[in-house]
């Protein structure tokens, strides 16, 4: 038992490495190490020679598994030294006084917008780029020979000859997020969706991929007069002026009963847009009272619940706040363009700092 002792514990105090040390301790104390094939011996022995052998080897087990312990911390404390060592950073270098990277304004107008609606107790809630066709339109009732379905300019994902599994699309708008966050909160429900939508269309105001804000809330007793002030609050905070004229418009979209388009007062004078002041009407937004055959597509019964919502392009407001000539410009990776109309990175933008400074 001496013998097995010094033998170990020689092992353990020159193991160099974890790896080392766990086969040192499978010899010695495993199931079928050498400590255990002794016990096994116990059986074999008479009484008196078991009262003596048997505390001996448990005593000898014990001590070679608090080598094995103190050993394995002594190298894990070594491997920390030696990371210290080797890992440093000299906090007191100079930064790099060239500014690199700059927060996109699609970025950052999302934040703004983000801000926005947090204070006025929405949340974010997202969903996935590409999605069935039954999300995307026939849950907002818009069915398959319904004209929406074609003025959205959709692109279809590729099915393989005898793929039965139900057509993706990638979204043309933010709307079919509704219906997932009504599935997954129920009511009531107050959120908003920002994300990227894709339409197949490509000019000066037009790029195939662009971004969208849609905005849902649902109670019992929710009117067109809350959808009114929610927007007149935004669009007020967005633009940050103190007063605005929002013109509601009657118009029609499947997923709303009644549905209004809202402008904002503008002028464009001297070439440069300035809002809340002027004798023009800018569209920014689609907007209603949610359909009942959308909230019971989501699963909500529409003789107790009612909403609003409204989708609004987040890449034309930031070119309107921003003074962003053409929306293509944002998906060029311009480095020139990405430096002018670029954010610093740690201006997040906060109601109370002020959202663009
Ligand atoms: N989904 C519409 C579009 O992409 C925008 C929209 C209009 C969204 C009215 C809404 C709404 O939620 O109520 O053109």
């Amino acid at each position: 038992m001496d013998d097995l002792k010094s033998k170990y514990l020689t092992q353990i105090a020159d193991a160099a490495d974890e790896a080392s040390l766990e086969d040192i301790r499978i010899a010695a104390v495993g199931k079928k190490g050498e400590v255990a094939l002794k016990m096994r011996e116990l059986g074999k022995m008479t009484a008196e020679e078991r009262q003596v052998a048997g505390p001996a080897l448990n005593a000898l087990k014990s001590e070679i598994n608090s080598a094995l312990a103190a050993k394995k911390a002594a190298l894990a404390d070594a491997a920390l030294d030696e990371r210290l060592r080797s890992e440093w950073l000299d906090v007191t270098l100079p930064t790099r006084t060239q500014r690199r990277g700059t927060i996109h304004p699609i970025s950052q107008v999302t934040e703004e917008v983000t801000a926005i609606f947090a204070e006025m107790g929405f949340s974010v809630a997202e969903g996935p780029r590409i999605d069935t066709d039954w999300y995307n339109f026939d849950a907002l009732n818009i069915p398959g020979h319904h004209p929406a379905r074609a003025e959205m300019d959709t692109f279809y994902m590729h099915r393989a000859e005898g793929d039965n599994r139900p057509p993706h699309v990638l979204r043309t708008h933010t709307s079919p997020v509704q219906i997932r966050s009504m599935e997954a909160t129920g009511a009531p429900t107050r959120i908003i969706c920002p994300g990227g939508v894709y339409r197949a269309d490509y000019d000066q105001t037009h790029t195939p991929m662009f971004h969208q804000v849609e905005g849902l809330a649902i109670d019992r007793d929710i009117s067109m007069a809350n959808l009114k002030w929610v927007l007149e609050e935004f669009v007020k905070s967005y633009f940050e002026v103190d007063g605005v004229d929002l013109r509601f418009r009657a118009s029609h979209f499947p997923f709303t009963e009644p549905s209004a388009e809202v402008d904002i007062r503008c002028s464009w004078e001297g070439g440069t847009l300035k809002v809340g002041e002027g004798d023009d009407w800018l569209e920014i937004l689609g907007s209603g009272m949610v359909h009942p055959k959308v909230l019971e597509a989501g699963g909500i019964d529409p003789t107790e619940w009612q909403g609003f919502a409204f989708g609004m392009g987040i890449d034309r407001i930031a070119m309107l706040k921003y003074g962003v000539p053409d929306l293509r410009a944002f998906f060029d990776s311009d480095l020139r363009w990405l430096r002018h109309y670029g954010f610093a990175a740690l201006d997040v933008p906060t109601l109370h700092g002020g959202l663009s400074r």
